[in-house]
């Protein structure tokens, strides 16, 4: 976009936003501490509207670019934008399922932790894998190393990993464990950009790994999502599998072509695949979160650290225990019910609620509770006592980038007061 149209523009997009601010100021708000805010502004507007003026919608340069500098980010050497965090599981999971390579064979075993983002466990079970869940601890809201190492088969060939609410896994035991029983590890870090275990950042440790860059993660493109990987080989199988299974945007693309005269390699399919494509008004989104995101990572570093501070001042309530090695950005502020609280789970958040504090379950609980459990045989009646644990004593409140340190204050003051009348 020209200079000077970008500079009036820039003027328009503010007095936009001022005034959709006024007007839902002026609205009832039910929620003083929502589970999330807007935290973008005029520079990813600017963006959109930049893609929209040039006639560059689709998949274009800002995406290559935006992958670039998230790889950079990341530390690792490729990075694959797609639509979502969901579609990012998708394609990790057809990854290893999917002809020529043929990592893993359908009926292989891929052990899932049963909490978890329901997509997560979706996206193998659609590649033709069998999903095999495994326990969680519920002191750190991850997968259970030991129910880990008891759910193992002959047939498990893969873990699928999810670092909850973004506190990492620890890496050393799945590692040890992956490598004694010689499984391919996959890791959805679509809760937890950023957070590192002894030094490294979570989402290098395996094939690829998954992110989400929905409104209220850590970092938006309103929709969308991204996998990364070390292997560029990898990365061009997960570009065919984006985009209808052609030839497009792959490095070595003149190797498929070898010996296939007539084939215009404009229109040239060398495998299956999904559109699973973003669009470059989110790629331009993302190139403007990134700048943001190291003010995004401090407050939230600081609120969390706040927050958790006075939890861990608590003894009816408790919050997720961090590894020595591991160094977590929350995506939200995770909380369990202790058993010695004289409340349920359900009375603090209900109190929470009606005085303007939203909260949620801690994902979607024991998934095998869940009503779609009837439907697919992975679901079985085996316990998990952890995943119940967490199902019926856990919940979280946001965390915004965005709120105040008042704000913060103010949400500690209302656990405070319901404490107090419960006599905690
Ligand atoms: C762990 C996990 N995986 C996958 C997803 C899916 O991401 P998206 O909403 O971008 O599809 C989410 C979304 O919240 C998530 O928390």
């Amino acid at each position: 976009m020209n200079i000077d149209l970008s500079h009036r523009l820039k003027g328009v997009v503010e007095f936009l936003i001022e005034s959709s601010s006024r007007i839902n100021e002026a609205k009832p708000q039910k929620y003083w501490y929502p589970l999330s805010m807007a935290s973008y502004g005029v520079e990813e507007i600017l963006q959109a509207l930049d893609s929209m003026c040039s006639f560059r919608t689709t998949m274009w340069e800002k995406t290559r670019e935006f992958e670039r500098q998230f790889a950079e980010y990341q530390g690792c050497r490729e990075a694959v934008m797609v639509n979502s965090g969901s579609s990012a599981d998708l394609l990790l999971s057809f990854l290893l399922t999917s002809p020529p390579e043929n990592m893993l064979s359908p009926g292989d075993e891929i052990l899932v932790p049963v909490v978890t983002w329901p997509t997560q466990v979706w996206s193998p079970l659609m590649a033709g894998l069998k999903v095999r869940f495994v326990d969680v601890d519920p002191a750190t809201l991850n997968l259970s190393i030991e129910d880990l190492e008891r759910k193992i088969t002959p047939k498990s060939k893969a873990i699928f990993l999810v670092h909850v609410m973004g506190n990492p896994c620890d890496m050393d035991r799945v590692l040890a464990v992956a490598k004694k029983h010689g499984l391919l590890v996959i890791e959805d870090c679509c809760e937890s950009l950023g957070s590192e275990w002894a030094g490294r950042k979570v989402g290098n440790f395996g094939v690829g790994s998954a992110y989400s860059f929905f409104f209220s993660h850590h970092m938006t493109t309103m929709e969308g999502g991204m996998v990364v990987t070390d292997d560029p080989e990898v990365a061009d199988r997960l570009r065919v599998l984006r985009a209808h299974g052609w030839l497009r945007n792959i490095e070595a693309s003149h190797v498929h072509l070898e010996g296939r005269a007539g084939i215009d390699p404009r229109y040239a399919f060398v495998n299956w695949g999904f559109n699973v494509r973003p669009t470059d008004l989110q790629a331009g989104f993302g190139l403007e979160q990134l700048k943001r995101l190291p003010m995004f990572t401090e407050r939230r570093l600081a609120q969390a650290g706040r927050f958790f501070g006075f939890i861990d001042g608590v003894s009816c309530l408790s919050r997720p225990q961090v590894a020595d090695k591991a160094s977590p950005i929350w995506m939200s502020l995770p909380v369990m019910v202790e058993d010695s609280a004289p409340f349920t789970r359900d009375e603090i958040t209900a109190w929470l609620e009606e005085r303007g504090v939203e909260t949620r379950p801690i994902i979607a609980g024991n998934l095998q509770r869940q009503p779609v459990a009837k439907l697919f045989d992975c679901f079985t009646d085996e316990p998990f006592p952890g995943a119940d644990r967490v199902h019926d004593r856990g919940f979280y409140v946001g965390l915004s980038p965005m709120t105040e340190d008042e704000t913060t204050e103010r949400l500690i003051g209302c656990f405070e007061e319901f404490l107090r009348l419960k006599g905690c």
